[in-house]
């Protein structure tokens, strides 16, 4: 029989009933009862940080948490692990997700546990634990932190950070003073939580229900809501039938599950960041997500949800308006009814017992939604062999149909250095390209994608360009903006082959980004970029730079670690 609780892998000493005695010594040092200490053991996996102001109310949910655990006869441990605040990772969060991921995986599997919650919330914190929980391969259950509260300025309600973005060009365009812009900045992140629009903290968080990894109904309740709390609190329950129970990660993360997600995903508006983070999550288990896929489901999972980027509304209406039951609701004649949840339900069992008020507005009928079509899309081409991303939502389709002149930026810093220069011979139907920001360039492939109009034509009423770029995009940000091309500029990808001056074709009807350039003339700069020296991040010789450099892979394959996913 199989060891349970604290009895569970012991530390070597060579004498594996001295190992006993001592780990239960050293518990009972923590003042439990040794009553206490024969009941199964919850993990809960905890990244509170200074550094991340959206897990500010950790304390509280882990309190709620344990309350859950004691109640229901198990016993709570929490472990810290990495935090990941996504305005404070230099070079940027994405590069250190595969390390929490490492960090949950293997203090799950080192330490004496029968289930694990996994408290995360902050963008890339979400897939970190789901990847390594996934990996661990022992019950888990996600609870999220939810959503932060908006914030209002002169009667305008704002929240973080499509509002930071939108006030941020106004101020670049000239239209706001640098005193009203520092007003506004303490006025965009005002409780704890996450950022409070269908970003991809929030797609991560309906991803995870979706997937049937948290109690249903819980993804969008506000953080500060007395509800979160009892979310907790229910979580900590379920975590100890989970012990007992034994449902494991790959019985929910299935290939039905997955398109589950992904229809979820293209019917909220999701972040583009989630098509990386779901391929990640899925890789661990061997499982694919595919960019074809994605496309074929897009053509047929309308958009149900109004919410910024996409739209108009915040998470707040999106969980006053019914949540993630509604969508799963109206979505349910094209979803996997079968797949379990963490409760052990199936989704289908689980619509049919629910039903509730739902605010049409905010979360639109099946039969009349926002949109016809989904709000991702692929694109394949000579500039993208292995793919890219759009998210056609929160774009402008007029520019989706058309030919347009590159206009080049070599890297960030060539980007930063000259997009404000007056003298720049830009146009405003130019499509702007940024090579040598994807995972391999020595940047971690930033959130870079959305980049700026150039100041001399924003200052002239330019709203929206064609961007192109191997970075990605924050989900709080929207344009007609092209992101993950792949493979990257920084391993000889098309995109570093671009010149200022070529024409590129982009048709988001036929799918298809194609630089217009002459094969023979392609092959004479493929020789000249391979004589260059290639970029990297610093420290790259040594440590975690040195492994990130070395193993991670392209977007397309959810730039986890080549030795991570699953053989
Ligand atoms: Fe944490 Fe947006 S900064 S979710």
């Amino acid at each position: 029989m199989k060891e349970k609780g604290l009895k569970k892998g012991l530390t070597y000493y060579g004498d594996p009933d001295f190992s006993r005695y001592l780990r239960y010594s050293f518990a009972r040092s923590m003042g439990y009862s040794g009553k206490m200490l024969s009941r199964p053991v919850v993990g809960v996996a905890y990244p509170p940080s200074g550094f991340n102001n959206c897990h500010r109310h950790f304390p509280e949910l882990l309190e709620a948490v344990k309350r859950g655990v004691l109640v229901a006869g198990g016993l709570p441990l929490e472990f810290p692990t990495i935090s990941l605040g996504e305005a404070f990772i230099n070079p940027t969060s994405l590069m250190f997700r595969n390390l929490m991921s490492m960090d949950v995986e293997e203090m799950i599997r080192a330490q004496p546990m029968d289930s694990v919650v996994l408290i995360g919330g902050c963008d890339k914190t979400i897939p970190a634990q789901l990847m390594g929980a996934a990996s661990a391969g022992l019950p888990a259950i996600q609870l999220v932190a939810g959503p932060m509260m908006t914030g209002s300025h002169e009667g305008k309600q704002l929240g973080a950070c499509t509002d930071c973005r939108s006030f941020w060009a106004q101020y670049r365009a000239g239209d706001k003073s640098k005193a009203e812009i520092d007003r506004i900045e303490g006025r965009l992140a005002t409780t704890a939580g996450t950022c409070p629009v269908m970003g991809t903290a929030s797609t991560m968080a309906c991803l995870a229900e979706t997937l049937g990894f948290t109690i249903p109904g819980t993804a969008a309740i506000p953080a500060v809501h007395a509800d979160r709390l009892r979310a907790s609190e229910a979580t900590g329950e379920l975590a100890v039938e989970l012990a007992n129970k034994g449902l494991t990660p790959d019985q929910l993360l299935t290939n039905e599950s997955i398109e589950n997600a992904l229809r979820v995903l293209l019917a909220i508006g999701g972040s583009t960041n989630a098509v990386i983070h779901l391929t990640a999550i899925a890789g661990r288990l061997g499982k694919k997500v595919s960019l074809e896929t994605l496309n074929r489901l897009s053509d047929t999972t309308p958009m149900l949800v109004n919410l910024k980027p996409s739209g108009t509304h915040y998470m707040e209406h999106f969980f006053a308006a019914g949540g993630m039951g509604a969508v799963l609701r109206e979505l349910k004649p094209l979803l996997h009814l079968d797949c379990l949840n963490i409760s052990g339900q199936t989704l289908g069992e689980r619509l049919e017992g629910e039903e509730g008020y739902v605010d049409y507005e905010v979360i639109r009928p099946l039969n009349e939604p926002v949109e016809p079509y989904g709000g991702l899309v692929s694109l394949f081409g000579s500039l993208a062999p292995q793919g890219a991303i759009i998210k056609r939502s929160a774009a402008d389709s007029s520019l989706f149909e058309r030919k347009g002149r590159a206009f080049v930026f070599h890297s960030l810093e060539n980007l930063s250095s000259r997009i404000d220069d007056p003298e720049l011979d830009v146009k405003p139907d130019d499509f702007l390209i940024l090579q040598n920001a994807g995972p391999r360039s020595g940047t971690g492939m930033p959130e870079s994608g959305y980049l700026p109009i150039p100041a001399k034509l924003s200052k002239a009423g330019v709203k929206d360009m064609v961007r192109i770029s191997d970075a990605r995009m924050s989900g709080t940000a929207y344009g007609t903006i092209i992101l993950h091309v792949t493979p990257e500029a920084s391993v000889g990808g098309p995109l570093g082959l671009v010149r200022t001056g070529d024409m590129i074709e982009l048709s988001v009807s036929d799918r298809r980004l194609d630089l217009r350039v002459h094969e023979n003339e392609l092959k004479k700069r493929r020789e000249e970029m391979n004589s260059k020296p290639e970029f990297k991040l610093k420290n790259s010789e040594r440590g975690y730079s040195w492994l990130y450099q070395n193993h991670v892979l392209q977007a397309d394959e959810g730039c986890d670690f080549d030795f991570l996913k699953a053989k």
